[in-house]
Order: C-alpha cells, then sequence, then structure tokens
C-alpha cells in the first residue's frame, strides 16, 4: 500500500461560456440540484451524496476545466501533501489555507504535470444528503473523472508518484498501443483515468447511478429529451461499470454509469485489455460502436486553462 493522503473524488469544476444553459441542463436532464450560488457561478450536489457539490460552473468567455478536487482525511494531511509535493518541485497554487467554497474546510491547489489545477481539501462541512430512492433516476454521486493528456505516460507517472494513485487497469490497441489507464485512490476501481488525446482536456465527467434499472431509466429521459447520444448504453469491461455518454451543451461528455468494481487493493493485478475486442468496450453488445465519431467528441476542445489557475 502506498503512502497515500488523498482520500476520494470530491467534485468537478468547469468554466463554461453560457452559464445559465450550461446549469439548466445539469439541473434539468442531468438531475443534479443546485445548492448554492452566486453572481456567474453555481454549486450543483448530487441527492445521495455527502460532498457539498459535485460540480461547480463558472461563467468564463474560455471553455476549460476549472479545477479536480480530491479529498484528505484531514488538515494534517493536507499540511503534508502540500509540503512533499513543494519540496518534489510541483508549483503550488495556493498554500494550505481555509477555503471559501460551501463547505469551507481546508486546501490547498497545485498544477499537474500539464497544469491541471487540483485542489486538495479536508474538514469541509458534511451535505445534508438522502438515499435516493427506487425507479428515482437521478445521480448519486460523482463517480470519477477522465482527462485526455498528450503525455499520458507522464500525467500517469505524476500522480501515482505524487498523489498515491494506483493503476487498476489499462487498455491498449494492437495498432495505438497503450491508450486509457484506470486510476484508484480507494478500492473503487477508478475515481480517474487518463486517455491518450492530441491535448489536455476533459475526456467526461462520470455519474452514478443508484442501480440498473435508475441508470437505464436515466439514460431513456435523456434520449427522450433529445439530448445528443455519443456512446452506450452498455458495460465496460474495466470497472465492469455501465456507461452511456451524452454532450453538455458545451461539448463536454458527461456519463451516467452504475454498478463500477469495487476492488481489493492488497490483492488486485492490474488487467491490460486489448480493446480492439469488442466485448472489452460492450460487454452486453448493445452500445453503438465505438468509432471516429466517439473518439472525436471525447477528445473535445484543447483546455485553455492550462498553467492558469481559476480565479475563484
Ligand atoms: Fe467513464
Amino acid at each position: 500500500m502506498t503512502d497515500r493522503l488523498i482520500t476520494h473524488l470530491r467534485h468537478v469544476d468547469l468554466a463554461v461560456p453560457d452559464l445559465a444553459r450550461q446549469q439548466d441542463f445539469f439541473t434539468g436532464a442531468w438531475g443534479l440540484t443546485a445548492e448554492h450560488g452566486d453572481t456567474g457561478i453555481s454549486f450543483l450536489a448530487a441527492e445521495g451524496s455527502p460532498e457539498q457539490y459535485v460540480v461547480r460552473l463558472r461563467q468564463a468567455a474560455d471553455k476549460r476545466i476549472d479545477l479536480i478536487a480530491f479529498g484528505a482525511a484531514g488538515p494534517s494531511d493536507v499540511d503534508t501533501l502540500a509540503a512533499r509535493l513543494a519540496v518534489s518541485g510541483v508549483t503550488l497554487v495556493s498554500e494550505p489555507g481555509v477555503l471559501q467554497t460551501p463547505g469551507g474546510g481546508y486546501g490547498f491547489r497545485f498544477f499537474d504535470n500539464e497544469g491541471r489545477t487540483v485542489e486538495v481539501s479536508a474538514d469541509v462541512a458534511i451535505r445534508k444528503h438522502r438515499k435516493v430512492e427506487e425507479g428515482e433516476p437521478v445521480p448519486v454521486r460523482l463517480s470519477h473523472v477522465v482527462v485526455n493528456s498528450a503525455d499520458p505516460e507522464g500525467t500517469v507517472a505524476f500522480y501515482e508518484r505524487h498523489l498515491g494513485f494506483r493503476l487498476s487497469d489499462t487498455l491498449m490497441h494492437p495498432r495505438m498501443g497503450e491508450m486509457m489507464w484506470f486510476m484508484r485512490v480507494n478500492s473503487w476501481h477508478h475515481s480517474m483515468a487518463i486517455a491518450r488525446g492530441p491535448h489536455p482536456s476533459l475526456h467526461h465527467a462520470s455519474f452514478e447511478l443508484r442501480g440498473l434499472d435508475e441508470y437505464m431509466r436515466g439514460t431513456g429521459r435523456l434520449l427522450r429529451a433529445g439530448v445528443e447520444k455519443i456512446w452506450g448504453p452498455g458495460r465496460h469491461l474495466a470497472g465492469n461499470n455501465t456507461f452511456s455518454y451524452f454532450l453538455d451543451p458545451h461539448g463536454n461528455t458527461v456519463e451516467y454509469t452504475t454498478e463500477l468494481e469495487l476492488v481489493d487493493e492488497d490483492t488486485w493485478h492490474p488487467h491490460l485489455y486489448d480493446f480492439s475486442r469488442p466485448e472489452v468496450s460492450d460487454q452486453w453488445g448493445t452500445a453503438n460502436a465505438m468509432n471516429e465519431f466517439v473518439a472525436q467528441k471525447s477528445f473535445n476542445d484543447p483546455d485553455k486553462g492550462l498553467f492558469v489557475a481559476p480565479p475563484v
């Protein structure tokens, strides 16, 4: 077991040119709940999650990932991690301190190897959450975030070395080589994945539904609402989770998933799966083919926020 100071994924924060439209999508068809808001910024919670918010939206001229946030067990772990990163030459955006975002807490920010802003925090107040009911097709929690990387091997090494991530599985293609690395910070098979892409950007953000029934109902609600479906429904082999990928109004891919595998970290051995085998991407055989269209949408636009910390 690595000396890991990160406990879990907390939220993904996105900047978008049309905040009103983006918020309508996430609180309408997508099923998140607007919890807190301010001028030009909104915090969206998942009904089943103790996190104050799982998505933060910010109005900005440039579309970008503002930050990806992880939790730590306590303030001393936050301090220890910040000190270790600084000694290792990682650029801190902010020193550990009291957070001004909903739920408060204690945290800091830094740039990863490609300039994404990452936040680590502890002692954030627990949000009053509730059990998502049977048949209720709304997200229970944020499941995972996948990023495109122009240097995926370097990015995987960064998260392993500095944040204690461990590799769960890898996808490869006979012609293209290794393409996707599934990384965990706890027993969830992955909380983050890193995909080989033409540039750093958001590949997709994934939200966990209560179960198969709720996942299918949610998928159907989006289809009926005319939200553009990219890929699915189906069940991946790596992580054994289901997938339905849609596009948000700004062209970010968002996923409904459920039944993501929990692994025994002490005994887990990573697989190398050949995703040119159809059953690797889609065990059930129910999804549309993984083709250029799907890949192109997943590349997203080049992120405009690299090595530029968000203003809030
Ligand atoms: Fe996913």
